[in-house]
């Protein structure tokens, strides 16, 4: 049998100082309709369903042109979120992190800016830093050339051996980024035409509602898995909770979605409360929807799904909200993929408050690894058998037909098309 186990768990330890969250008029009243509509749900007893069935077919999830497709098109174009504000607080601090084949250094600048590079020396490509850490600049491990927190070449090692080198066009390579709400967004194109910002559907607006640039990152974690997206199904439906995960949520938790879509993103939400949230952060316990003066909280409840690959869950190990943050990148072959669990709390946590978090990021590490990833690893066993021709995405798995639309939809797209698909304000569909 395959056995999951952590690959990496780092403490990230970051921390900054406290505000409340604010969100743009629009925002907000994108969060009070969707709550409207889950209140309106519970109250007649009714659950939403998709038009039909969906059938696609299980090539997508093997094929190898297909997978170098993805990540041509999708990791290495669309602007993925990459970082949390508060993983990088102070100048100097950096993470890095593999994205589809790419080596990528997160780094905050003396100025404050949060940047995306290329992890490779411009001598002759090794990698300027490893893991995560504070740093005053980056020195290169092969050959000692170093680099500013900007990015720029600082210093190339026995300089008058080595020749004239033009230090303007030798710094590292930048990918376009932008930091909003506490998420840093970037487009790993060097050369791309596109904005970062001006491609979020406005889920950034809707997310500033955790106020998440002044939570604790407490910590990381990696887990091998199966293709991409057959690891991300799994965040894409509640359908398969009080069966798969029985011995471990226990077999009472409700299987029904109610799917909210924001272009590509979605969020997830129950109809009737989840175990564990408080009163005062879930709208069923308010009974109600929070008037304008009150914490955007209750808003802010459920599961959300960043495009393509993150999901963002709330928690309150100890009664402290934080939230479980889960992000599924490609592996180096179409059956492989690395999900990164990161946990960060909205208040910086005491010695009991920590060993809750611990407690609780070990058992969704075991969900994950023991339930969700040994099932995922078989169907691609089966997938890549060509045995089963189709998957079926049921009408009450919406968020999952949602999601293969837009891989589809992205992966054909020209670019000159995405402003049109991804640009514009917040809208809702549900
Ligand atoms: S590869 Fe970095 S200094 Fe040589
Ligand atoms: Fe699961």
């Amino acid at each position: 049998m395959r056995v999951n186990t952590p690959t990496t768990v780092m403490n990230c330890e970051a921390s900054a100082t406290t505000s409340a969250p604010t969100v743009t008029p629009a925002a907000r009243a994108v969060l009070e309709r969707t709550a409207a509509e889950v209140l309106r749900h519970k109250d007649a007893g009714t659950f939403p369903l998709a038009p039909g069935i969906m059938q696609l077919d299980a090539s997508v999830y093997a094929c190898p042109t297909r997978f170098e497709k993805e990540k041509a098109r999708i990791f290495r174009r669309f602007p993925q979120m990459l970082a949390l504000s508060c993983e990088l607080p102070n100048a100097g601090d950096y993470k890095t992190l593999d994205v589809a084949g790419i080596p990528v250094l997160i780094v905050r600048g003396r100025d404050g800016t949060a940047r995306a590079f290329l992890n490779s020396c411009t001598h002759r490509g090794a990698p300027v830093a490893a893991g995560c850490g504070s740093a005053a600049r980056f020195t290169c491990p092969y050959h000692g050339w170093t680099f500013g927190r900007d990015g720029a070449l600082l210093a190339v090692n026995s300089a008058e051996d080595f020749g004239a080198v033009d230090k303007a066009t030798s710094g590292l390579k930048q990918f376009p980024t932008t930091e909003r709400g506490g998420f840093i967004w970037a487009i790993l194109d060097p050369e791309t035409a596109l904005d970062p910002a001006g491609l979020l559907s406005g889920i950034d607006t809707l997310l500033a509602g955790f106020g998440l640039e002044n939570w604790t990152c407490v910590e990381s974690r990696a887990l091998p898995g199966p293709n991409w997206k057959l690891a991300f199904d799994a965040h894409l439906e509640f359908y398969h909770l009080p069966v798969l995960h029985r011995e471990t949520f226990g077999p009472d938790r409700s299987n029904q979605a109610l799917y909210f879509f924001h272009g590509p993103h979605q969020r997830l939400l129950t109809p009737i409360p989840r175990p564990g949230t408080p009163a005062t952060d879930d709208l069923h316990g308010l009974g109600r929807l929070p008037t304008g003066a009150e914490p955007i909280n209750p808003l802010m409840t459920g599961e959300w799904i960043l495009f393509p690959g993150t999901s963002i869950n709330l928690f309150f190990p100890g009664g402290h909200r934080g939230l479980f943050i889960s992000q599924v990148f490609p592996g180096e072959t179409v059956g492989q993929s690395v999900t990164i669990q990161t946990y960060v709390s909205e208040t910086p946590p005491d010695d009991d408050t920590r060993a809750e978090i611990a407690r609780l990021c070990d058992f969704l590490a075991r969900v994950v690894g023991t339930e969700d990833i040994p099932t995922s690893f078989h169907q691609q066993k089966v997938m890549a058998s060509g045995l089963m021709p189709q998957v079926q995405f049921g009408r009450n798995e919406g968020g999952l037909q949602h999601f293969h639309r837009w891989v589809e939809k992205l992966t054909n797209a020209d670019d000159a098309d995405l402003p049109e698909l991804l640009g514009g304000g917040i809208t809702l569909a549900f």
